[in-house]
Order: C-alpha cells, then structure tokens, then sequence
C-alpha cells in the first residue's frame, strides 16, 4: 500500500512515499527567496509552492521507484499554517486523489512534527517512543510541551502565551544582522562562543507554559546600550552573544520540560520540530538522559524541519483507522487540535 504524502503549510515544498508505513522517499524543495527579506513573505511562498509542487510530487516517485498510478492514498497537511501556501498543497492532494480515484487524508501538521518519531526509514528501525511520552515541539510557530497518549490523543500541558522559540531566535538574530534563518547561524557561531559570557532576562510564569518576548526585548536593549560605547560590539562578539542567547533559550525549555518530566512520571522525552535541529537543545537532552535517567528520542536532523515524510507517516495511523478525509475538506491557518 502506497501513500503519497505533501507538506506546504509554510515554506518548504515536500513530498514522501511510504510503502505500508515505511518512508521510501523524502524530497523537500527549501524557498531561499525570503531569505532577502529577513522573514517568509506568504504571498512568495505560495508562488514558489506552486512552481516547486509538480517537480517534487515526480521526484519523490521516481526516488520511490513507483508510478503515479500506483499510489493507494494521498495525506497532506491541513494546517495550521500559512493559508496561501498550505491552498497549494491541499488544492493539489484533492486533485490527484480525484484523477486516480483514491482517498485522501488530512494531517495536523503539529501532529505530523510528534510522529515523526514513528518514520521508519526499514523494517528493522525499531526505536520509537511507547505511549505515553513527553514531547517537547519547538519550531519557528510553536513551543509546546505534548502529553503523547496514543497516535490520535495529544495532551497540550505547556505552550508559548507570546513568541515561539524559534521565531525569537530568528528575530534575536535579525537584530544582530544575520541572516534567515537564523536558527542555524546561532547554532553555528554558538558552538565557538561562551554560553556564560552574558545574561538575559529569563520569564517567571506559572505551570507548563513559555514566554520568549521578555527575553527578546532584554537582547534587543542590551545589544543597544552595548553598541554606545563599541558600535562594532555584535561583529567582536557575535559568537558569545550567540552561544548565551542559545543558553538562556535552552534553559528556558528545559527548566519547565524537566518540570513536566517530574510532575507526570514519564521518563521517555521527545524533541520535535525545526528547533530541535539546534545542537545546544539536542546536547541538553543527552545531558538530562545521564543525569535524570529520561530515555530520549531526538529525531535525524532531516526529519526536525518541515518534511512530507512526517505526514506521511501521520496519514499512513489514520489509513489504518479508515480516518479520510472529506473532498469538501477546507485548508486550516490555525487548529485547535
Ligand atoms: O519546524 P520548522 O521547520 O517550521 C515551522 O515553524 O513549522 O521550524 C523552523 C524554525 C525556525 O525558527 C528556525 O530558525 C529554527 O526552526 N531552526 C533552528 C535550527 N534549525 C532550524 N533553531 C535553532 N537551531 C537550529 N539548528
């Protein structure tokens, strides 16, 4: 059973190929027009979707070594995510599931970012997480401490009340000139900087939750007094202004995560999302894994940011449950579940 899977819900145009649950092709096509802009431009990125989809769609078949006819099912992302470009994703699965007579699927993207955990890459990839488990999901929308059930049943415990990690990451980067994404460049220039070397604000709120503005405001003001006496202060010390902001954020996530670990019990910890590709938050996740004895689940650095091969291993949980999705179905910029 063959199931093509789309992804076009922000700026990477994907698609997989799953032979009964496991991933025979991922091709992802990234859009560096924005890159320009500091920021994705929705109306560019749903150009670049539609230039991008066909190339991808025949790609990812012919990596699979299968032809279109030979597809059973076809999942795409519903949302949430950038209306425009998630239209070009849903707008193309409804097509190519009329022409070949087949269902269709509808994945929640933030679900897809959890069970990228289950991708099987062969028969004899085994190590997945057991239900239930904790994720955390950091990427450039969301910041959310998951309660993983089952496949279907996800338990929100904590989530960002303003800023996603990894929007302030790119904005914090921004400031400093850098380019964008700037996830990547301050894990880069992190690696050869001193963690300790300055201090941000950190949030004091209640429970489970995360707030990331406090500490984008403090980087901003700090960096301004600075630059009065050195205007050339970022350029002398960008790598010890990237390595502490990437400290301070890490520690952020995993004060109220180590939280959530004890107050609930469970011990297997997940990380998920574009975020998690960040070097710092994977090597505090090993730390935790000796120090608190968590058995931790960090996802291949392909599967971290948005890929087609995640919702296709969603859609492939909801085939087996004959869970299909309606032709009439609309495309969601936000989902409550
Ligand atoms: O999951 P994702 O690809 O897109 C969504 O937000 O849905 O996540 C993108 C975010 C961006 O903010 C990007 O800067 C961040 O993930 N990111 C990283 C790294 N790679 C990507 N942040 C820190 N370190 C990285 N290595």
């Amino acid at each position: 059973m063959y199931i093509l899977a789309i992804e076009s819900s922000c700026d990477d145009t994907s698609a997989a190929v799953l032979r009964d649950g496991i991933l025979l092709s991922n091709v992802t096509a990234s859009q560096a027009v924005h890159e320009a802009y500091g920021g994705v431009v929705p109306e560019l990125a749903s150009r670049a979707h539609q230039q991008n989809i066909v190339p991808v769609v025949d790609q990812a078949l012919k990596r699979a070594g299968i032809e279109r006819t030979d597809i059973n099912a076809v999942a795409f992302t519903r949302g949430p995510g950038l209306m425009g470009s998630l239209l070009v994703g849903v707008s193309f699965a409804k097509g190519l599931a009329r022409s070949l007579s087949v269902p269709m699927i509808d994945v929640n993207h933030l679900q897809g970012h959890v069970l990228a955990h289950f991708i099987k890459e062969s028969e004899d990839d085994n190590d997945q997480p057991e239900f239930p488990f904790i994720c955390l999901l950091v990427s450039g929308g969301n910041s959310q401490i998951i309660k993983v059930n089952s496949y279907k049943d996800m338990e929100i415990i904590g989530q960002t009340i303003d800023d996603a990690a990894g929007e302030a990451i790119d904005k914090c980067s921004k400031v400093m000139g850098l380019g964008y994404p700037g996830g990547p460049i301050i894990d880069k220039l992190a690696r050869v900087g001193n963690p300790d070397a300055y201090q941000f604000a950190k949030p004091s709120i209640a429970g489970y939750d995360y707030s990331f503005s406090g500490l984008k405001t403090s980087f901003l003001y700090n960096l301004r007094d600075w630059m009065k006496d050195d205007p050339d202060f970022i350029e002398h010390h960008k790598e010890d202004l990237a390595a502490s902001l990437e400290k301070t954020i890490v520690d952020i996530l995993m004060n109220k995560l180590r939280k959530a670990v004890k107050d609930t019990g469970i011990t297997q910890v997940a990380v998920a999302g574009g975020v998690s590709a960040n070097n710092g938050l994977r090597n505090a996740f090993r730390d935790h894994a000796k120090r608190y004895g968590w058995k931790i689940f960090i996802p291949k650095f392909s599967y971290t940011t948005d890929n087609a091969a995640m919702i296709g291993i969603t859609g492939y949980f909801k085939y087996l449950d004959n869970d299909f999705a309606a032709i009439d179905l609309p495309a969601y910029a936000r989902m409550e579940k």
